[in-house]
C-alpha cells in the first residue's frame, strides 16, 4: 500500500545528513511512496505554520550526498523546543502542538533523524507519534548513542578534525611549538580519541579518564620531538580552573617551558564533505528505516552492530545507556554512551603510548 512518510533532521547538523535524506527519498520513490521534508525540525513543527517540501529524486540531486549540513534545516536557537517549553511549564502545549502538526500532515511514518537527545526525548514522549509510525536514524558527530556501533557524521567529523590537525603539525614542525586542540564531543571522548589516534597526537584527554599535569608533562619530555598535538575533549575539565580545557592547558605547559598554543576547530568539526563510509552509513540506515516501516514497526531505532545493520527498540536504545539528567530539561534523563575501559580505539591508543587522561 502506497505511504506517505515525513523525514527531519533534529538536534546539531553534521555530515551525512543529505546522504541519509536522498536514500530514504529514492527508496521511497521505487516503493511508490510519497514523500514530505519537514523543515526545521521540532522548531518547524511547533511553527504558526508548519513549512514542509514534498521530495522526490530532483528536490535531491545526486551530488547531494557529499554536501554538510542539511537542506531539511535542523531548527532555531531560540526558538521554542522540548528544552524551553519545559522550562516555560509548557510541555503539554507543546507535545500537543507537535501532535497536532504530525497528524495534519496526514503521516503514516516519521522518520527522524537526531542524535541520542532527539531519540532520548521520542521515547520520553513516545504519545507524541502514536498516530504514526516513528523510525529513528541515529546520526552525530560525538557518537555518543547507545546501541550502536557508529552514527551518521561522526566518521567525517574524525576526518575533518584529523585534517586540521595534519595541517597544524606543519606549523608547530616549523616553530618548535605544541598544539593543544579543543574537539568537541560533549561530555564524551569518542571524537577526540579517534581524531587523536589518526592524527598521531601524543596525549589524548578524554572526560572519561583522570588526567594529572605532572604526568602528561613527563610524556611530552619523553618524546623525542619539540612538536606535536595534545588533544583535548571540550568535556575534560582541569581541577581548580575554569575557562576553555586546551586554554588553561596551553598555559599551564607554557609556565613548565614548553612552547604551546591552543587552538579550536569549533563548527568545522560538523563540515566537510561527508566521507564515503558515512555515506554508506546512511544508506544502509534509510534502507534500514524504510524496510522498518514496510513491516509495520515503530518506535525502533536503526543501529550498526558488529558490521549488521538492525533496529532496535527506543526502549532497548534507551536502557542500553549511561542515563544522565539532561542539563537542560527539567527531568528529563538522556541516555549516553561514554568511551569505555574495554573501548578497542582506547585500548590501541593506550598499548600505542599515547598518554591517555
Ligand atoms: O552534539 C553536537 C555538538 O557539535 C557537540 O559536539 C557540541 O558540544 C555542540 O553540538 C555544539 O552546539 P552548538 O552548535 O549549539 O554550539
Amino acid at each position: 500500500m502506497a505511504k506517505k512518510i515525513g523525514i527531519m533532521t533534529t538536534g546539531g547538523d553534521c555530515s551525512g545528513l543529505n546522504s541519509v535524506i536522498r536514500n530514504l527519498t529514492l527508496g521511497a520513490e521505487i516503493r511508490g511512496w510519497n514523500v514530505v521534508g519537514i523543515l526545521d525540525g521540532t522548531d518547524g513543527l511547533t511553527a504558526d505554520k508548519v513549512q514542509f517540501i514534498k521530495m522526490d529524486s530532483e528536490t535531491v540531486p545526486v551530488e547531494s550526498v557529499r554536501f554538510s549540513g542539511s537542506f531539511l534545516k535542523n531548527g532555531y536557537r531560540g526558538a521554542e523546543n522540548f528544552q524551553t517549553a519545559a522550562k516555560r511549564g509548557n510541555l503539554n502545549s507543546f507535545n500537543k502542538k507537535l501532535k497536532k502538526s504530525l497528524g495534519d500532515l496526514k503521516l503514516d511514518a516519521l522518520v527522524l533523524i537526531g542524535g541520542n537527545g532527539s531519540l532520548s526525548l521520542a521515547h520520553a514522549n513516545r504519545d507524541i507519534y502514536s498516530g504514526l509510525q516513528l523510525v529513528c536514524i541515529p546520526k552525530t558527530i560525538d557518537k555518543d548513542v547507545p546501541k550502536t556501533d557508529n552514527c551518521v557524521g561522526f566518521s567525517t567529523a574524525v576526518q575533518c578534525l584529523t585534517g586540521f590537525c595534519d595541517q597544524l603539525l606543519m606549523t608547530a614542525r616549523s616553530h618548535h611549538r605544541w598544539f593543544v586542540v579543543q574537539t568537541m564531543g560533549r561530555d564524551t571522548g569518542h571524537l577526540a580519541l579517534h581524531a587523536g589516534l589518526a592524527a598521531g597526537a601524543d596525549a589524548i584527554l578524554i572526560p572519561e579518564i583522570k588526567w594529572n599535569f605532572k604526568d602528561l608533562v613527563n610524556k611530552l619530555i619523553s618524546v623525542n620531538r619539540d612538536y606535536g598535538i595534545i588533544m583535548v575533549a571540550e568535556g575534560v575539565s582541569v581541577r581548580g580552573h575554569s575557562g576553555r580545557a586546551a586554554d588553561i592547558i596551553t598555559r599551564e605547559l607554557n609556565k613548565a617551558g614548553f612552547i604551546c598554543r591552543s587552538s579550536f576547530p569549533d563548527h568545522l568539526q560538523r563540515t566537510g564533505d561527508s566521507v564515503a563510509c558515512d555515506r554508506i552509513l546512511a544508506a544502509r540506515f534509510a534502507e534500514a528505516a524504510l524496510s522498518s516501516i514496510e513491516n509495520g514497526e515503530t518506535y525502533v531505532t536503526t543501529s550498526l552492530q558488529d558490521g549488521v545493520v538492525k533496529t532496535v527498540e527506543l526502549g532497548e536504545f534507551f536502557d542500553g545507556g549511561v542515563l544522565v539528567p539532561d542539563p537542560n530539561i527539567p527531568n528529563m534523563q538522556t541516555s549516553n554512551s561514554y568511551v569505555g575501559p574495554e573501548d578497542p580505539v582506547l585500548m590501541a591508543a593506550h598499548n600505542l603510548g599515547i598518554y591517555l587522561g
